[in-house]
């Protein structure tokens, strides 16, 4: 794979082949691959736990259960902007409606976004779940770094013929997540990813997000 394909043809993906195991040492050559990511000074602000069978099992059911009692969590950092604006509220919106039509989710159909939501605490069917940790101490730069690292896993994960999907929804629920990855005090959730062969027959893994022109972000200075 060249690597506008692996990064053009990536995706989200949100249902996995949950009878395809990943072996552990082709999780450890991803992780491997990816370490090789760029971060300031090298100083590689990454910490990653790998959870598969009753591990995973277990946090699926913690977060789950909190979800289902309406428990909403409160994530460590703000992912998003504290007062969202146009063009981004729009964009947010776009994806949500993208999702939920191909799925035919009515959003006002409480029960239907709920079984929706809670794929996520699922891993989508996926047989391992990573997460991605960072000493609490570290400042954006390596916030930054690890944005790297992350595209670099995902894009590992692709030469290899897996998927993923970065997962932001298990921060809410970090202090569940932690104890249950035996992640030290000093250490923060990034996010979560789930890790896995997709199912191709999925009617969600053929949602393809829009992105803007080139022209719309990018400006060229000259005299
Ligand atoms: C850090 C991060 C966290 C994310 N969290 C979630 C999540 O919790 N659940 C989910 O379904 N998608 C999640 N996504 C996927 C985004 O919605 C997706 O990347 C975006 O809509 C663009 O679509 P694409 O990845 O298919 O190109 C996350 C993506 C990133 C980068």
């Amino acid at each position: 794979m060249d690597v506008s394909q692996a990064i053009e043809g990536r995706r989200s993906i949100r249902a996995f082949d949950a009878d395809r195991d990943v072996a552990s040492t082709l999780i450890t050559s991803i992780l491997g691959t990816a370490s090789r990511a760029p971060s300031g000074s090298n100083i590689q602000p990454w910490h990653v736990y790998v959870v598969t069978g009753a591990a995973k099992n277990r946090i699926t059911e913690a977060c789950t259960a909190r979800y289902l009692s309406g428990d909403e969590g409160k994530s460590e950092y703000h992912y998003y902007p504290q007062a969202w604006r146009q063009p981004y509220i729009g964009r947010r919106r776009q994806t949500g409606f993208g999702l939920y039509g191909l799925l035919g989710i009515d959003k006002a159909d409480t029960a239907a976004v709920q079984d929706y939501r809670v794929t996520n605490y699922q891993f989508f069917g996926a047989p391992v779940g990573l997460f991605f940790t960072i000493d609490r101490d570290m400042e954006l730069g390596s916030w930054l770094d690890y944005g790297m690292f992350i595209q670099s896993v995902m894009l590992s994960a692709r030469g290899a013929g897996l998927e993923t999907c970065a997962q932001a929804a298990f921060c809410p629920y970090y202090d569940s997540v932690m104890p249950l990855l035996g992640a030290p005090d000093e250490q923060m959730l990034v996010c979560g990813m789930s890790l896995g062969y997709p199912l191709s027959e999925a009617i969600i893994n053929g949602y393809r997000t829009e992105r803007i022109a080139v022209e719309a972000f990018t400006t060229f200075v000259t005299d």
